[in-house]
């Protein structure tokens, strides 16, 4: 593999992976998920899920990118050939190359109305908050026209990164964007803490509430902690597979997982003071929370107007590093059959995502009451992707590095302490592969 397609510096992995992590996962989706779903009770299933089921899953991604260096159908074909293993394995790649085209037919919507605000509030300087309050928000939901003119500007953004190839694109970019992002998230959150309601905010989170914990918040928990550390799908995988060579796995991985819950519980911080404080916002409002709540929470703030965009645009950058992750997968594999340029195959791949996102539009409004299984298309799509695809991806990877590879494999990878890779590897054998399993049993017969 040439040194183009080598990340610069170990720092640049980290950051794109903190890229792929961090995005309206966590600042949009993790926080109204916490309000739907009890509070307290979520997180600490959330927690438990991010490191016992999240470590191992995302290291075994990258060990397995960074064997194959190849898209993640491919590397994975690599490893079944190297060591005789059956050759469907390959097919957890195919579904993980799906569930990202599923998954950013939906986020590209969401991606979409955040780029919205940024354009709306902007000329306008916020002086009629009324106009983003609850009303802005579901007169927008309800004009199939105006979705679908941000997710077409969405996807064409999306596609024209992962279009220049991820390290020339991806790289340069979430190596100065990463660090204002952090940065920023701090300052709202410092900013909301002192203006709102923060001690019932922290009740809210972290007083422990097991009487909230039902079998379908535990499943919400592990599929949200699936979707917002970006695994049980490749696309971790596929920018491990240009991981520099010495590269310490181990320390990467903790790197990576840290940034991720820290921007969840800072997104959390930085939004439910608001929402406490003001009688009109609903802690359960659902996947509007953030649209409704903080341009309100902003209009009061000196130059609120200024943070605002500046807010919207950073969320618009996290949703943007994520969805190039989303797309990456499916790409480098038709790259590499199809022998094909990058920016071909992105056209036609992002054509086939706005088609599927179209049915997300129209659940928002003309849509609403076409109902499956008593789910809509959007909550359909997010129920089969999250709850079903990425843990079952993250269930099958657990299961090639924990039982199927050697382990003289894993430790060489690994390359961490003897101490600490026992129990990791226990963890990944035993506790990962078990909770999945468990938990999507218990789903399937809910
Ligand atoms: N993790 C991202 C977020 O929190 C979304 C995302 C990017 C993702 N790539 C992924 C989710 C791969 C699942 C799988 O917004």
């Amino acid at each position: 593999m040439s040194n183009s397609k080598i990340w610069k510096g170990n720092s640049t992995f980290i950051l794109a992976a903190a890229g792929s992590a961090v995005g309206l996962g966590n600042i949009w989706k993790f926080p109204y998920m916490v309000g739907s779903n009890g509070g307290s009770a979520f997180v600490i299933v959330y927690l438990f899920c991010i490191l016992i089921i999240g470590l191992p899953v995302m290291a075994s991604e990258i060990i397995i990118g960074k064997y194959g260096r190849k898209s993640p159908i491919n590397s994975l074909k690599k490893i079944s050939i190297d060591f005789q293993l059956n050759k469907g394995w390959k097919y957890l790649g195919v579904l993980g190359a799906f569930a990202g085209v599923l998954i950013l037919s939906y986020y590209s919507v969401f991606a979409g109305i955040a780029f919205s605000y940024v354009f709306n509030i902007f000329p306008s300087g916020l002086e009629n908050p009324s106009k983003y309050s609850t009303n802005y928000f579901s007169s927008f939901a309800a004009s199939p026209l105006k979705l679908i003119l941000w997710h077409s500007i969405f996807i064409i953004f999306t596609c024209f990164i992962v279009g220049y190839g991820v390290v020339k694109g991806i790289g340069r970019s979430v190596s100065f964007l990463m660090p204002i992002f952090f940065i920023f998230i701090i300052m709202i959150a410092i900013y909301s803490s002192l203006i709102g309601d923060i001690d019932s905010t922290l009740f809210f989170l972290f007083n422990p509430n097991f009487s909230a914990l039902t079998p379908q918040v535990i499943v919400s928990a592990m599929g949200q902690a699936f979707f917002s550390l970006s695994i049980g799908m490749g696309a971790i995988m596929a920018y491990g597979a240009y991981i520099p060579e010495n590269q310490l796995i181990g320390k990467t991985v903790l790197s990576i997982i840290l940034l991720d819950t820290f921007v969840a519980l800072i997104a959390g911080i930085a939004i439910f003071p608001i929402v406490f404080s003001n009688s009109d916002l609903m802690i359960n409002a659902g996947p509007s929370l953030i649209f409704e709540t903080l341009p309100v929470a902003f209009y009061s703030l000196p130059f609120g107007n200024i943070f605002s965009v500046l807010f919207f645009v950073l969320l618009s950058i996290a949703a943007l590093s994520s969805s190039i992750s989303l797309l990456e997968p499916f790409t480098a594999w038709m790259e590499e059959k199809f022998k094909t340029e990058r920016r071909i195959i992105v056209c036609i791949l992002g054509l086939l995502i706005w088609v599927i996102g179209l049915g997300s539009i129209f659940s928002f409004n003309i849509g609403q009451e076409i109902k499956f299984f008593g789910f809509n298309f959007l909550e359909g799509l997010d129920y089969l992707t999250n709850n079903i695809m990425l843990p079952m991806g993250g269930f099958f990877i657990a299961l090639l590095t924990g039982w199927v590879l050697p382990k003289s494999f894993l430790i060489k990878y690994l390359n961490i302490k003897k101490s600490l890779f026992k129990p990791l590897y226990f963890s990944l054998r035993y506790i990962s592969i078990g909770a999945i399993l468990l938990i999507f049993l218990y789903s399937a017969f809910l």
